[in-house]
């Protein structure tokens, strides 16, 4: 087992790299089968979520070749139709991409249902409400999602509630079905225009990515290509935020200001100055940080992947903020955490409500999903004395390097390797 192990109560100077975008890879990668062909694939982000999607790539007889450290190549011509089993799906959440992609190639998917970060339920009854409008039909016997189509044809399809994932899955599934399919209520995220770009590029006819409404014309086959994916949004919005809470100067590079963009107006407005290049921006914060209020929203508002480390921020601001969560059910349970550290924040369903204090407190912690785990660091990074993070494989899943990469911002941190303790059960 690993730890983080944090000094806090240092400012950030320097520059940091952002790596490519978690939640695009996660379904570009599986929409490489799409091709049927060899499909480079450059940008990839070196964590544990990229490695599962590509390890079960791999078990479907794939053949996955790493060009270098962040680029790929796939292989899809020989991969042979197989169901995919809750082994592989159980730590993975966007493994549900596969429905999508296979339906789309096979016209047939058998994937078992996903697990992957907590936030109360998470449905997916607008993917399959999707999947039977194109023509499939969708049962899930025994855990797993089973869905067959004699043929899928182009439908109009309203998206009663903004999904990433429907969006998503629904593109996958139509590129190859006949005729138009329409998604209205469309989510906007970056990563729904990048994959879009990127069925574009394998030959796919996909409009209107990052607008309410997209159109997907069928085409009948789909061919090889080389794609790089879009820089991270919600990593660059993480060193963001830290260099924010814990003050100083820092160059975030590699990065898509626009994509920034709701992230930046609430850290100026809590205190920081920002500064937008080409592909970078810079954060600046030498005074005092104040209240201010959030709330998240689907793109282009605020992320809810920011949210808990926005609450950080605001832990350590002058004055009351209320930070309201509208995407999950049940995004707070890390605020428990940030209490043992000695923050004043009272949770009411939706809404947490955020007395700043002037310093957290340095404890044991531990990541309750990945953008808590990143939070928590933050947390660590602006606290007094020693934070240590535990479960931290929630952390790996979704940021490359992020020792070395607050490291060289000049942050104390460690990735420390610490024996498994043997429970003993009492026999009373
Ligand atoms: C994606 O999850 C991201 N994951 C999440 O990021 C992110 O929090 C979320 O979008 C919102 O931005 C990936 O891209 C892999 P949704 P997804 O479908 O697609 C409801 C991270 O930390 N809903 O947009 O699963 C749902 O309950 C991860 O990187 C339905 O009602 O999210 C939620 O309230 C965590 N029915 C809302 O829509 C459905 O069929 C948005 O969910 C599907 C979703």
């Amino acid at each position: 087992m690993e730890n983080f192990v944090i000094e806090g109560g240092r400012e950030l100077f320097g520059e940091v790299n952002i790596s490519g975008a978690k939640n695009a890879a996660v379904a570009i990668i599986p929409a490489a089968i799409l091709a049927n062909d060899v499909v480079r694939i450059e940008n990839i982000p070196q964590i544990s979520d990229v490695q599962l999607i590509i390890e079960i790539l791999d078990r479907m007889g794939a053949k996955v070749k790493l060009i270098k450290r962040d680029t790929i190549e796939i292989d899809s011509s020989n991969i042979s139709y197989q169901s995919v089993p809750y082994e592989l799906t159980s730590h993975f959440r966007a493994s549900y991409y596969l429905i999508g992609a296979m339906l789309g190639r096979y016209k047939k998917a058998e994937v078992a249902m996903p697990g992957g970060c907590n936030f109360g339920v998470r449905p997916i009854d607008l993917h399959v409400k999707g999947f039977k409008m194109l023509g499939a039909e969708v049962d899930t016997i025994d855990g797993m999602v089973v869905a067959n189509a004699d043929k899928l044809v182009g439908a109009s399809i309203y998206m009663d509630n903004v999904s990433v994932g429907a969006t998503i899955n629904v593109m996958l599934a139509a590129v190859l079905a006949r005729g138009l399919t329409i998604i209205e209520n469309a989510a906007k995220e970056p990563h729904i225009v990048d994959l879009a770009n990127f069925l574009n590029s394998m030959g796919a006819d996909v409009r209107g990515a990052g607008t309410d409404v997209i159109k997907i014309r069928g085409v009948e086959k789909m061919h090889g290509c080389t794609y790089s994916i879009i820089p991270d949004q919600i990593e660059a919005g993480t060193y963001m935020v830290a260099a924010a809470a814990c003050g100083g100067d820092v160059l975030i590079k590699n990065v898509i200001p626009k994509h920034l963009e709701s992230i930046s107006a609430k850290l100026i407005e809590s205190g920081a100055e920002i500064i937008e290049y080409d592909d970078a921006v810079r954060v600046t914060r030498f005074k005092p940080l104040n209240k201010c209020n959030v709330k998240t929203m689907p793109h282009p508002g605020f992320p809810t992947d920011m949210q808990p480390q926005m609450c950080v921020l605001l832990s350590v601001a002058d004055g009351t903020s209320i930070l309201s969560e509208s995407v999950w059910d049940n995004r707070f349970q890390y605020v428990g955490q940030l209490l043992r550290m000695g923050a004043n924040i009272q949770v009411d369903g939706s809404v947490a409500v955020i007395e700043g204090i002037p310093r957290l407190t340095g404890c044991e912690v531990s990541a309750t999903d990945l953008r808590a785990g990143a939070a928590l660091i933050i947390a660590g990074l602006v606290a007094d004395g020693t934070t240590t993070v535990e479960n931290i494989q929630y952390i790996d899943r979704g940021y490359e390097d992020v020792v070395a990469k607050f490291s060289t911002l000049g942050a104390n941190i460690k990735r420390v390797e610490v024996p498994e303790l043997s429970v003993v059960q009492s026999a009373g």
